[in-house]
């Protein structure tokens, strides 16, 4: 499993890009929100020169013809940009129009497996089952993101599954179970992720037996 940042924090994405670990970024409007007026275009041009892989931006039109105007533009911004569009009936149109035109759209706010097999029949690159918010109205969202998997696999779909809406460490080992092909993450998590009380320890006791052994 491939492992995206959902941030539009450039301080973020260059702090953890010395890991090795990221192979891609998701944005949406909410987290360019937070960064206080920054133009977008700039932003996903940044992270492009930071980040070589997949770069979410998403679309914010609400009719077809529009979504397909706005995918256009954010495409042209990089090269790695995937354009990420809300699935309902016009984004389902757009998601079409724009994959016919060799647009990559990563389809986001899925929360059915009905929606993620039509946004994959339409041609989607990435699916976005939002994991965090099924689990906050007390709904299994990591069921969701098996039942992605399944329908990729079982039906050799192009799309693959991006688990998004990660809240927490067991969420990204469950998604990697579930078979997600990817997961973003928020940057807390991988701090989370590394840390395990019986490593300090264990790193404490061989700093001890070196001294001992005379190695320091
Ligand atoms: C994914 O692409 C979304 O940006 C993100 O994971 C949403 O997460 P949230 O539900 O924590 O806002």
């Amino acid at each position: 499993m491939r492992l995206f940042l959902d941030t539009a924090s450039i301080d973020e994405i260059r702090a953890a890009a010395r890991f090795g670990v990221i192979s891609g970024v998701t944005t949406n409007p909410s987290l360019l929100a937070r960064e206080g007026g920054v133009s977008y275009k700039q932003r996903i041009q940044e992270i492009a020169a930071v980040i070589d892989g997949p770069i979410s931006a998403e679309c914010v039109s609400r009719k077809a013809d529009d979504l397909l105007v706005e995918a256009r533009e954010l495409a042209s911004w990089h090269p790695n940009v995937v354009v990420k569009i809300p699935i309902d009936e016009e984004g389902l149109e757009a998601i079409h129009r724009c994959s016919e035109e060799g647009i990559r759209i990563n389809v986001t706010l899925i929360f059915s497996p009905n929606q993620a097999l039509l946004a994959a029949l339409a041609g989607a690159a990435f699916l976005s089952p939002f994991v965090g918010r099924l689990d906050d109205i007390s709904s299994d969202g990591m069921e969701l993101v098996r039942q992605c998997v399944d329908l990729v696999e079982n039906y050799d779909l192009g799309a693959r599954v991006l688990a998004a809406s990660l809240r927490h460490p067991l969420h990204v080992a469950q998604a990697a179970q579930a078979g997600a092909h990817v997961a973003t993450i928020p940057a807390s998590l991988i701090p989370q992720m590394l840390k395990h009380p019986l490593t300090d320890i264990g790193i404490d006791k061989f700093l001890a037996d070196a001294k001992t052994a005379g190695l320091i």
